[in-house]
C-alpha cells in the first residue's frame, strides 16, 4: 500500500505545486482546506477534508494514517473573522493535531526572517510558530521563502499586470531595498525533498538573484516591453495607489505590513540560495503570459 501525505491548501497556491510532486511518485495524498467543495483540481484523487481547527478531534482523526504533513496555511492579512493571532491558534492546533494522530513529519512553510519579537504580526506569527514546532516532538523541516513566483503569484505577477495597463508605476522610498524571489517549481521540490528526510532543519526558499525593488521593476517592465516610469513616493502615496487599483479588482493588492516588511529588507536571506531558477530567465521565457492575468488573493480565499 502506497504511504498517504497529507498537504494543506491543495487546491491553492504552493500546496498545489507539492501535490503534483507527490502524486507524481505515487504517494497517496489527502487535503485539508478551507473550501473542500470546491472543484478538485487533481480529478478525483486527492481526498478533501475540512480544516476543522475548532474540532481538534476531528482534525487529528483526519491526519491518522498521513506520514508527513506539508503545512501551507496561514493567512496574508486580517479580513474579516481571519486575523493573525487566530491562524497562529490554529497552526498551533493542527500541530497538536499531528502529534496526536502518530504523523511522523511536519513540514512547514514559514517565512524568511521571522522573528518572534517583530512589530510587524505576519513576521511575529511566524516566528513564534517556529518556536512551537521546534518545541514539539515531531520531526519537522521549517521551509521560509521570501516571495514566490509563478503566472499566478500575487506581488511578481500583479507588477506585471499593472506595467501592462498602467504607464507608470509608484515605488515606496527609494527602491534600493532587496528582494530575493523563488520560482514556485523550485518552492515545491524543496518541500517535497524536506519532507523525505528525517533530520531537524531549518531552510531558506530563496532564488540565485537579488534585485533592488526599483531593477525587480524595470526588469519585469523591460521583458514586457513596456515603458513604465518608475515614481518614488512616501510608502502612504504608494500604498494609497494600490488601494485604488484593489477598487477596481476588488482586492487588496498590498498591506501596510508588507511595505514595511519589504523596505526593512526582509525580503532577502541572509543564507545561500536553494532555489535555482532565474527570474530574468524565467520572465524572458514567459514574457507574453507573465501579468496577462491578475492574480487575485481575496478571488483565492473569499470568493468562490
Ligand atoms: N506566496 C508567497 O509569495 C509567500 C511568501 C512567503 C511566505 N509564504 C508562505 O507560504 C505559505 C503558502 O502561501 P501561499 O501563498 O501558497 O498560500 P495559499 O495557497 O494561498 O494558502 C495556503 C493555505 O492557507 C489557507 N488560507 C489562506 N488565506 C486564508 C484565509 N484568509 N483564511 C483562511 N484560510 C486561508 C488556504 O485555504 P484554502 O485551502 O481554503 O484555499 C490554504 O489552505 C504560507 O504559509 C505563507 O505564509 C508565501
Amino acid at each position: 500500500m502506497s504511504e498517504t501525505h497529507v498537504v494543506t491548501g491543495a487546491f491553492s497556491y504552493t500546496g498545489r505545486y507539492i501535490t503534483e510532486r507527490l502524486l507524481a511518485k505515487g504517494i497517496a495524498v489527502k487535503t485539508l482546506t478551507g473550501h473542500p467543495d470546491r472543484p478538485n483540481p487533481f480529478a478525483g484523487r486527492v481526498v478533501a477534508l475540512p480544516f476543522d481547527f475548532d474540532k481538534p478531534e476531528a482534525l487529528a482523526k483526519s491526519l491518522e494514517g498521513a506520514s508527513v504533513v506539508y503545512n501551507t496555511y496561514w493567512v496574508r492579512f486580517t479580513h474579516g473573522a481571519t486575523s493573525f493571532d487566530q491562524a497562529v491558534e490554529n497552526t498551533k492546533t493542527l500541530v497538536r493535531a499531528a502529534e496526536a494522530a502518530g504523523v511522523s513529519r511536519l513540514v512547514h512553510v514559514s517565512i524568511a526572517n521571522a522573528d518572534p519579537n517583530s512589530p510587524l504580526p505576519y513576521y511575529s506569527g511566524k516566528g513564534k510558530l517556529e518556536q512551537f514546532i521546534r518545541e514539539s516532538k515531531l520531526s519537522h523541516a521549517i521551509v521560509c521563502p521570501t516571495v514566490i513566483y509563478s503566472l499566478h503569484d500575487v506581488l511578481i505577477n500583479n507588477i506585471a499586470w499593472i506595467a501592462r495597463r498602467f504607464p507608470a508605476f509608484g515605488v515606496p522610498g527609494k527602491g534600493d531595498y532587496g528582494i530575493q524571489p523563488i520560482f514556485i517549481d523550485d518552492m515545491a521540490d524543496l518541500m517535497v525533498d524536506a519532507g523525505s528526510r528525517t533530520e531537524n532543519m531549518h531552510v531558506d526558499a530563496v532564488g540565485p538573484e537579488i534585485f533592488t525593488f526599483d531593477e525587480l521593476v524595470r526588469i519585469i517592465a523591460r521583458s514586457i516591453k513596456r515603458n513604465v516610469a518608475i515614481l518614488h513616493m512616501p510608502p502612504g502615496l504608494a500604498l494609497l495607489a494600490s488601494q485604488v487599483i484593489g477598487l477596481f479588482v476588488s482586492d487588496v493588492v498590498l498591506t501596510k505590513e508588507e511595505v514595511d516588511g519589504l523596505m526593512a529588507g526582509l525580503l532577502v536571506s541572509k543564507r545561500p540560495p536553494t532555489g535555482k531558477t532565474k527570474l530574468t530567465e524565467w520572465l524572458a521565457q514567459n514574457a507574453d503570459k507573465v501579468g496577462s492575468t491578475y492574480a487575485s488573493e481575496l478571488g483565492r480565499h473569499f470568493r468562490g
